[in-house]
């Protein structure tokens, strides 16, 4: 909702990247639950729920993923890396199997879903690692191709209806890569402590709306209000972001995790091609 009361809406149709940035405690993640909680009862959508923080947040939702993880990097990164053999063996079905180049001309569906990649607390696995002793290098290496796979899917992912969504405290370049950040359509930032990092997830144009700035947001009463471009209007837009009670998520979850499947066994099993039969 505006400022108004009026609803505002973000477009999933044709996004491969969405980031969600801003200081701890004022609603990421609960941001993200109400996402996931008005996507979860179709069974045109699949999960990859990844959680860097490593606590308990997510424990109940990941019952409605394809793939989950917590803060294990060698994890995270085999599960992206399967990711994206779905994306490259989507790439070669799609024509035969959907008949178009581009799957949001006809729509997920059953079986070629629309796969939403949640990567909260992403800065976890995209840092650098400063050292010269062999564990600091091995997850150097590790967060450098979590990077090249996050980078891919975004770059890559849309047309065959693959989408990222990272979450973080810190979206300047030294905590997510700008090739990933600068790449992702959609942008929202709860409150941000500096210029730099408002500039750094909603671009510089920021500076020009004091009244949007998420600077302005620091304050518990701005818990859950976010500023972000918006379909249609003109400028940056104050939004105040659903709330869904963890107990609500962890109900809608267990409701629904009946209808997880492998999008990438559904390709291969040729079910997808009934599904492209004409209508
Ligand atoms: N839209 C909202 N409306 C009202 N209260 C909210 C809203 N979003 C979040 N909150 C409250 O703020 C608390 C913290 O939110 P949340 O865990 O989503 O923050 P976060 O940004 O993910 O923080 P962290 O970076 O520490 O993970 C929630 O437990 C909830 O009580
Ligand atoms: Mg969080």
């Amino acid at each position: 909702m505006d400022a108004d009361g009026q609803p505002v809406t973000i477009r999933s149709a044709g996004m491969s990247g969405v980031v969600v940035a801003g200081l701890a405690g004022y609603g990421k993640t609960s941001f993200l639950n109400a996402r996931f909680c008005q996507l979860a009862p179709c069974l045109a959508v699949q999960f990859v729920l990844i959680d860097g923080e490593g606590g308990p947040d997510y424990d109940d939702l990941f019952t409605r993923a394809w793939l989950s993880a917590k803060d294990d990097p060698e994890q995270v990164r085999d599960h992206l890396a399967r990711v994206r053999e779905l994306m490259v063996a989507r790439q070669h079905a799609i024509r035969a199997v959907r008949g178009v180049k581009n799957v949001w001309h006809v729509g997920p569906s059953a079986s070629w879903p629309l796969v939403v990649v949640v990567i909260d607390e992403a800065h976890t696995f995209l840092n650098e690692t400063k050292g010269t002793d062999a564990q600091s290098k091995r997850l150097d290496a590790l967060a450098r191709e979590t990077a090249r796979l996050v980078e891919e899917l975004i770059r890559k992912g849309r047309n065959v209806g693959i989408q990222v969504v990272l979450a973080t405290q810190k979206a300047t370049g030294d905590a997510i890569p700008t090739k990933i950040r600068d790449n992702c359509q959609v942008a929202i930032s709860f409150a941000q402590r500096t210029s730099e990092a408002a500039t750094a997830v909603l671009g510089s144009d920021i500076t020009a709306a004091p009244n949007e700035h998420p600077r302005r947001l620091q304050d518990p009463a701005y818990v859950g209000v976010a500023s972000m471009v918006a379909q249609g209007r003109p400028g940056f837009t104050l939004v105040r972001t659903p709330y869904v009670p963890d107990v609500t998520a962890d109900a809608i979850a267990t409701a629904t995790a009946h209808l997880v499947r492998d999008p990438l066994h559904l390709l291969t099993t040729g079910e997808a091609v009934a599904d492209a039969a004409p209508r």
